[in-house]
C-alpha cells in the first residue's frame, strides 16, 4: 500500500506523515516547497508539486492507493487535489472542516468519483468521523428519526493557524441546518446549555456549521438536523481576524496539543419523542485527526461495493473503527 499526503508541510500534514511512518506505510509527500518537504523526518518519497498543474499532480498520484489532502483553506484550495485524485483514479481523503466544501464534494464530485471508481471521504477528522459513526449507531436504535442534533464539546483547545484560517472563513457564512428535506441557512445563535458526559463539562452552546452533518444526511433520513458548539471554542475565535491569525504561531506546542479534549454528543429523537444518545470522547485532537485520516485511508482498500463520495458510516464498520481508536484514547458509548 502506498499513501500520498498533499499539504504534508502543514501542522496536520506533519502529524499524518509521522503516523504513516510509525505504521511503516510506503508514503509519498507532496508540497510546493522543496526545503520544507526536506525538513519532514522519515523514510518517505518527496515530490515538489504546486497546485496549479493538476495533470502533473495527478501523474505523481499514479500508483498511490489513497491521497490525504490537508491544504488550508479547502474552500479555496481543496478542489485541485480532488481533481488530480479523480484523474489518477486514486482514493481521496481530506481533513477539511468546512461545511460548504464538504457539501460541494458530495454534490459536485460524487458522480465523478463514482465514475472514476474511487472512494472519497471528505472531513476525515477527529470530530467528523467520530460524530458520523456515533450518529449512525444512535440512529440504528430508532425505527424512524424525527430529529438529530450533534453537540461538539471542545475543551482546552489551542488551534493551528491553518485551522483558525479555515474556521474564520467558516464563521463568515451562516451555518447550514437540515429542515424538512433541504439545507437552509440559519444565523448562529445561543441554544442553551449542553451537559457533556463529564459533570464539569456543562457549557452554553451555539448553532454551529457542523462538518459531519453533510455526511450524516447522506445516510440518515431525519426531518431536522443541526449541530452546536460549546462556548470555549466560540471564545477562542472571538476577536480574531485574518491579520491577527497571520501573526500567530503555526500551531500549539506538543504539551498544549496533547491537553485538548473533545466530546461528540449525538441526540436522536423519534416522531413519538423517544430519545437515544451516544457519545465519543478523545484527546490530543490534531494527533487524533492524523490517526483517523490514516485509518480511513488504509480502510479504503477494504471497502466493498459503493464508490463515490461516502460518509464514514457508509464506508466503514462503525464499531470496528471506533474500537480501533480506543488504543489512541477514544472512548464511546451508545445509550437510551
Ligand atoms: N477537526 C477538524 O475540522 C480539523 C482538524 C485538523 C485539521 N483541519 C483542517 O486541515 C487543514 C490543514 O490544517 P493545518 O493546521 O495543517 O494548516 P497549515 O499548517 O496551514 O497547513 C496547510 C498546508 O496547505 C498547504 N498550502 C496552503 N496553500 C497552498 C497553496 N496555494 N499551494 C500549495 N500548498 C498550499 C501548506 O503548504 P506550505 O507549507 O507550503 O504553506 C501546508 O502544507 C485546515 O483546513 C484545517 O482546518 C481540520
Amino acid at each position: 500500500m502506498k499513501i500520498a499526503v498533499y499539504g504534508a508541510t502543514g501542522y496536520t500534514g506533519r502529524l499524518i506523515v509521522a503516523e504513516l511512518v510509525r505504521r511503516n506505510i510506503s508514503t509519498l509527500i507532496l508540497g510546493r516547497n522543496e526545503q520544507d518537504l526536506a525538513s519532514i523526518p522519515g523514510p518517505v518519497q518527496r515530490q515538489v508539486a504546486g497546485l496549479d498543474d493538476i495533470e502533473a499532480l495527478s501523474n505523481h498520484l499514479q500508483g498511490c492507493d489513497t491521497v490525504i489532502s490537508c491544504v488550508a483553506p479547502f474552500s479555496q484550495f481543496g478542489f485541485y487535489v480532488l481533481e488530480a485524485a479523480i484523474l489518477a483514479r486514486c482514493n481521496y481523503i481530506d481533513t477539511s472542516g468546512e461545511q460548504r466544501w464538504i457539501q460541494r464534494v458530495f454534490d459536485e464530485y460524487g458522480p465523478r468519483a463514482a465514475a472514476a471508481g474511487i472512494i472519497c471521504i471528505p472531513s476525515a477528522t477527529d470530530d467528523t468521523v467520530t460524530g458520523d459513526l456515533i450518529a449512525g449507531l444512535v440512529a440504528k436504535r430508532l425505527d424512524t428519526l424525527e430529529s438529530l442534533v450533534v453537540h461538539h464539546g471542545f475543551f482546552d483547545v489551542d488551534m493551528s493557524r491553518g485551522t483558525m484560517k479555515s474556521f474564520y472563513a467558516l464563521m463568515q457564512i451562516p451555518p447550514l441546518i437540515w429542515r424538512e428535506g433541504r439545507w437552509v441557512e440559519q444565523a448562529s445563535s445561543a441554544l442553551g446549555n449542553v451537559r457533556f458526559p463529564a459533570a464539569e463539562d456543562e457549557q452554553a452552546s451555539f448553532l454551529f456549521p457542523g462538518a459531519e452533518l453533510i455526511g450524516i444526511q447522506h445516510h440518515q433520513a431525519a426531518n431536522k438536523m443541526h449541530a452546536t458548539v460549546n462556548l470555549d471554542l466560540v471564545s477562542a475565535m472571538t476577536g480574531l481576524n485574518e491579520d491577527v491569525i497571520a501573526t500567530l504561531p503555526k500551531g500549539p506546542a506538543e504539551e498544549r496539543r496533547q491537553a485538548a479534549r473533545l466530546t461528540m454528543l449525538v441526540e436522536a429523537t423519534s416522531p413519538n419523542g423517544q430519545i437515544v444518545r451516544g457519545y465519543a470522547r478523545g484527546h490530543d485532537l490534531y494527533k487524533l485527526t492524523a490517526v483517523v485520516a490514516v485509518e480511513a485511508a488504509i480502510r479504503c482498500r477494504d471497502v466493498r461495493g459503493s464508490r463515490g463520495v461516502l460518509a464514514p458510516s457508509e464506508a466503514f464498520d462503525a464499531e470496528s473503527f471506533l474500537n480501533d481508536l480506543q488504543q489512541f484514547g477514544v472512548d464511546w458509548y451508545i445509550g437510551v
